[in-house]
């Protein structure tokens, strides 16, 4: 019996069924690469769901983690540590804005938790999100996160939630006004598809907040941290927001999420209001500005354009691809049919890692510095692969 098959037994007697069983027990990882138990290699353009933004087992990063382990490993939040103290400036740089305030947790559903209790320091208790968005499976965030079918069986949630058709400006000025603490966003929904908004969207929940004083908060979880190209996935709107949600990315594949507060107005957490034992960890921050030093001092944002152009420009010429969305590397194959789940089995089974997050979309989040060649045998084996789908 394959190691696989019988790891899946394991799995089923041991793990909550949340995930179903995945088909592959996974072993090792170098750079774009990945290894299951029975030895198969996988070209990863998954990346743990736009999480490892410099591949695998990257050297940056592994000895910033293996340095700061034997150092210091871990010291509660009731202690300062370096590590924290650095990140949070090379955010406030990243960002641009000196009066970023950053609030370290574990997770992009524990930033956005923290997003909707800061929100609440306003006085104001009305949230308003956006269709098909996804925030996070806590309570909280589960409550913004616009798809029915995951909030179905959990009521009651928060109260005081509206949903704005995702892209449309008109709806959500309808829908937001005094009353409103936030609005949140994402500058493109992976999770529901790679769906990016009209030109000017952005900017347009901007002034709409501005004009009703809620806080905009971008949740940057999926497009932060150079995943499409700019830092955060907002810049090209030429908009700041008041709030940014950070989370896969940020730790480099470490877990580590943030939320930032931006600008003067917008409230910030006095001593007791929050707080999250493991979060800013020193381990995790340690791999995070590793990343992000590797990232400025290596040009990758330019090569995630480049690459994010390539890669788009290339697929979409082939047989069965509707149209290629998305930014950077953050990319959407929409199919001409709705056989997403099957292409990504039989991508897996010639060894290549992608997601279909609904029926006609190939999501693909390669790491940011996936090479030239690595893009040309992607395209060439997933060309392959749509002409095994009996539709296709
Ligand atoms: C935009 C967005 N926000 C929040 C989350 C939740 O992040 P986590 O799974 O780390 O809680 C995700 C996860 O996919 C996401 O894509």
């Amino acid at each position: 019996m394959s190691r696989n098959i019988a790891a899946s037994e394991q799995w089923k007697d041991a793990l909550q069924d949340n995930y179903g069983t995945p088909g592959i027990l996974l072993t090792k990882g170098k750079g774009a690469f990945v290894w299951d138990v029975d030895g198969k290699k996988y070209l990863d353009f998954l990346g743990g769901i736009a999480t490892n933004i410099l591949g695998h087992a990257h050297p940056a990063i592994a000895s910033a983690v293996s340095e700061q382990i034997t150092r210091l490993g871990h010291v509660s939040n009731l202690y300062m540590h370096p590590q924290a103290i650095e990140l949070a400036q090379k955010l406030q740089d990243l960002v641009g804005e000196p009066s970023a305030r950053t609030f370290f947790c574990n997770s992009g559903a524990e930033a956005n938790e923290a997003a909707i209790k800061l929100s609440r320091l306003t006085g104001r208790k009305r949230i308003v999100s956006t269709e098909g968005s996804f925030h996070g499976r806590t309570v909280g965030s589960l409550s913004i996160t616009g798809q029915a079918s995951k909030r179905a069986a959990f009521y009651p949630l928060l109260s005081k939630v509206k949903f704005a058709p995702y892209g449309d400006l008109k709806s959500l000025r309808k829908l937001v006004n005094r009353k409103t603490a936030m609005v949140i966003v994402e500058a493109i929904q992976g999770e529901n598809g790679v769906v990016v908004p009209p030109d000017g969207y952005l900017a347009g929940v901007r002034e709409i907040c501005d004009a009703t004083g809620a806080l905009f908060v971008i949740d940057a979880v999926q497009t932060g941290m150079g995943r499409t190209g700019e830092w955060f996935g907002y810049e090209h709107e030429g908009v700041k927001p008041d709030v940014i949600t950070l989370a896969k990315g940020l730790g480099g594949g470490l877990p580590l999420g943030a939320m930032i507060s931006l600008g003067s107005k917008v409230p910030t957490f006095k001593p007791g209001e929050h707080g999250s034992t493991f979060g800013g960890n020193p381990i995790a921050c340690a791999a995070a500005n590793a990343a992000i030093d590797f990232i400025v001092e290596n040009d990758v944002l330019e090569h995630v354009q480049w690459a994010g152009k390539y890669l788009k420009d290339s697929l979409e010429t082939i047989p069965g691809v509707e149209s290629i969305r998305g930014s950077g590397l953050l990319l959407g194959v929409v199919l001409k049919s709705s056989q997403a789940v099957e292409l990504s089995k039989i991508c897996m089974h010639k060894g290549l890692l992608v997601n279909a997050p609904n029926k006609n979309v190939i999501r693909l989040a390669p790491p940011l510095n996936v090479t030239k060649k690595q893009l040309k045998t992607f395209i060439e084996v997933f060309a392959e692969c749509i002409k095994e789908l009996p539709h296709a």
